[in-house]
């Protein structure tokens, strides 16, 4: 459901492809992890759900980025998302993506805006 714009953390907290933020959203009605990162400038949010088995990408809390910062890396089997628009790029996540959920950034903050079952 949509609501108030939700803080997540200070946009200092987010090095461009440095450690990423985890959080918690509701999604279709259920508590979800998630988790924004900074690439490119901007920040991306996703769940932090794998497109191959649901499990989180992070084996060390906060590590999304592969070994060359450049996709997002699920530890558990190595799939590979890019870090623009949760496209999968490799391993075994086939033609699916991550879930991208709303975030902005304003006034040295980020914020959870909201996700598709709004
Ligand atoms: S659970 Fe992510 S690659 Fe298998």
């Amino acid at each position: 459901m949509a609501g108030e714009p939700r803080l997540i953390c200070a946009s200092a907290d987010l090095a461009e492809r440095g450690r990423g933020v985890r959080f918690e959203v509701e999604y279709f009605g259920e508590r979800a992890p998630a988790f924004v990162v900074r690439f490119g400038g901007k920040v991306h949010g996703y769940l932090n759900r794998c497109a191959h088995v649901a499990l989180e990408l992070d084996w060390r809390e906060g590590e999304f980025f592969d070994p060359d910062g450049r996709d997002l890396l699920c530890s558990t089997h190595g799939a590979t998302y890019a870090a623009e628009s949760g496209r999968c790029t490799g391993g075994p996540c086939g033609r699916k993506s991550l879930v991208k959920l709303k975030v902005a950034e304003r006034d040295g903050s980020v914020y959870y805006l909201g996700c598709d079952d709004d």
